[in-house]
C-alpha cells in the first residue's frame, strides 16, 4: 500500500503544470533531475515487486500441486494410456480397470515351493549340503572339488558375485554332522548342478568337507560410532532400505544381494500390489524420497497367511542392481541350523515410529535386543499359539525397546564370523515396546528354502 501511494505521487510530479511551463532548464536542472531518478527507482521497485509476487505465487502453486499430486498418488492409480484415475485397490485385483489392462500388467506375484531346494549351507561353519529325495541331506566332501564347483554351487544359491570355498576338517564339525552322511563330486562334472554331480560316500577320504561363502556381505567399517545411543548411520547398517509407495515410506527391507531385497509379505496387502508405484531408497541415514530404485518383481511367499501373519516374507527384485559401496551393501543370509540361543544379542533397525501411535523417524534408528526363547514367547502369558514355528521373538519382557509401525519388513540381524547375518524380518507385535509384548519376526532360517528357490528361479 505504502509503495503504491508513493508511486502515484511521484509519477504525478512531472505533470505539474507549473514546472512544465517554465522553460529554464539551467535553473531547474536540479529540481527536475530529482523526480527523474525517483521515477527510475520507483519503476525498478515496481518490477521487483511484480517479480516477487509472481515468484511467491508460483511457489504457492507448486507446493499446492505437490500436495495434491501426493494426495492423488496415495489414493489413485493413473492409467496413462486411457488418461484415467482408478482407486488403488482396483490395481492388481484380477480385473482390467484401465484400457489394455494397464493396471494388471506389473503386479506382485506369489510363489510357493513344495519341494526341498537341493542346496544349503549348514551350521555356523557354512558346510555345503546337497539333497536328494532318496538319500536326504549330505555334506559334500572336499575331494575332487574345483573352483568351478564353487561357482556352480554359489550360483545355485542365487549368488554370482564372490564365490569362495574352504575345507573344514570333519572332526571339527558339530556332532550331528561329524558322522555324515557324506557325498563328493564326481570328477569332470563342473557345470552340472551340484546336487546332481555327487556320489554318496560313507566317509570323506580327504577328511574334510566344503564350506562356502558366496557373497561379500555383512561386513561394515567401524561399528562403534554411536555408544549407547539410538541414532544410527546407514554406513553401519548398509543393507537397510526404505520401501516407498508413491513417495511415502511404507516398510523397511534388507538388501541380501545387489539386486534382491528381503521384506515382509504384509507390506503388499490392499492397494500395494502394483510394481510401478514402489521405489526402494538405499544408502540414506535421513530418509528421503529421491533417487530410489525401481522394482521389476515382487514375490510374496505363497504360504503367507494374513490372518496369523504366518510366513510373513517377500522378495523384491530391483530393476537394476545397486552399486555396492560404504552406504549400500548386502547382509548375509544365515546358514541353516545356526543354533541361535535365547539371549543372543540382536540388532533391529528402521525408520519406524518412535513410540506407539507416534510418527516415523526422519533418521535411521537402531536398538540392541536379546532373542527370546521360542517356548517363552509362545507361552500363554505372552503370545500363546499366535507365535508359529516360522516366527522368532526378540526384545525385553519388561518392554521399553522394540520395533514399531514402519519398521516392518526391516532387518533383525546378528553378528558372527565377522559378518552380520539376517535372522529376522520385522513382522508384528501387540502395540510397541509393551510389557510382555515383544516384537515378532519372520524367521529367515525357516524361509531359506523359499528364498534360494525364488532367487535362483528369477536370476
Ligand atoms: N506391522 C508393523 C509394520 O507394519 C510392525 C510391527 C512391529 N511391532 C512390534 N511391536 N515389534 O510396520
Amino acid at each position: 500500500m505504502w509503495t503504491t501511494a508513493q508511486v502515484q505521487e511521484e509519477s504525478a510530479k512531472p505533470l505539474n503544470p507549473r514546472q512544465a511551463v517554465v522553460p529554464r532548464p539551467g535553473r531547474h536542472r536540479r529540481p527536475m533531475a530529482s523526480p527523474k531518478t525517483q521515477d527510475k527507482a520507483s519503476k525498478r521497485k515496481r518490477v521487483l515487486l511484480t517479480i516477487l509476487v509472481v515468484v511467491v505465487f508460483l511457489g504457492i502453486l507448486a507446493t499446492a500441486a505437490y500436495f495434491i499430486k501426493k494426495l492423488i498418488d496415495s489414493k489413485y492409480f493413473f492409467c496413462s494410456q486411457s488418461f484415467k484415475f482408478i482407486p488403488l485397490d482396483k490395481t492388481c485385483d484380477g480385473t482390467d480397470d484401465c484400457a489394455g489392462g494397464q493396471d494388471e500388467i506389473t503386479c506382485m506375484s506369489s510363489f510357493s515351493v513344495n519341494t526341498t531346494y537341493p542346496v544349503r549351507l549348514m551350521s555356523s561353519k557354512q558346510v555345503l549340503q546337497v539333497y536328494s529325495p532318496g538319500s536326504g541331506w549330505r555334506s559334500v566332501c572336499s575331494e575332487d572339488w574345483t573352483e568351478q564347483h564353487t561357482k556352480t554351487a554359489c550360483n545355485q544359491l542365487g549368488y554370482a558375485d564372490k564365490p569362495q570355498s574352504t575345507n573344514v576338517p570333519v572332526n571339527t564339525l558339530m556332532s550331528s554332522l561329524k558322522t555324515g552322511p557324506f557325498t563328493a563330486v564326481r570328477p569332470a562334472t563342473r557345470t552340472t548342478p551340484i546336487h546332481q554331480a555327487t556320489i554318496d560316500r560313507t566317509a570323506c577320504r580327504s577328511g574334510s568337507v566344503i564350506s562356502l561363502s558366496c557373497s561379500d556381505c555383512g561386513s561394515v567399517g567401524n561399528q562403534d560410532r554411536i555408544v549407547g545411543g539410538t541414532d544410527a548411520a546407514i554406513e553401519d547398517w548398509p543393507w537397510q532400505v526404505s520401501l516407498q509407495q508413491g513417495g511415502q515410506h511404507t516398510c523397511g527391507g534388507s538388501l541380501v544381494s545387489p539386486r534382491w531385497v528381503v521384506t515382509a509379505a504384509h507390506c503388499f496387502t490392499g492397494g500395494k500390489k502394483e510394481l510401478t508405484r514402489w521405489k526402494v531408497v538405499s544408502g540414506r541415514t535421513f530418509m528421503g524420497t529421491l533417487g530410489g530404485s525401481s522394482v521389476d518383481r515382487i514375490i510374496v511367499n505363497g504360504e503367507y497367511d494374513p490372518a496369523q501373519n504366518d510366513h510373513d516374507i517377500a522378495l523384491m527384485r530391483l530393476s537394476s542392481p545397486i552399486t555396492v559401496g560404504v552406504a549400500r551393501k548386502p547382509v548375509c543370509l544365515p546358514p541353516k541350523a545356526f543354533g541361535l540361543a535365547a539371549g543372543a544379542s540382536m540388532a533391529v533397525t528402521g525408520w519406524g515410529y518412535l513410540e506407539e501411535n507416534g510418527k516415523v523417524s526422519p533418521s535411521l534408528q537402531k536398538a540392541s535386543i536379546p532373542l527370546i526363547d521360542h517356548s517363552v514367547c509362545a507361552s500363554p502369558t505372552v503370545y500363546g499359539s499366535a507365535v508359529t514355528q516360522r516366527m522368532i521373538c526378540a526384545g525385553f519382557m519388561k518392554g521399553g525397546i522394540d520395533a514399531c509401525q514402519g519398521d516392518s519388513g526391516g532387518p533383525l540381524v546378528h553378528f558372527f564370523s565377522s559378518r552380520w547375518h539376517l535372522f529376522g524380518v520385522v513382522s508384528w507385535g501387540v502395540g510397541c515396546a509393551r510389557e510382555r509384548r515383544p516384537g515378532v519376526y519372520c524367521s529367515v532360517e525357516e524361509m531359506l528354502n523359499w528364498i534360494h528357490a525364488v532367487m535362483e528361479k528369477n536370476s
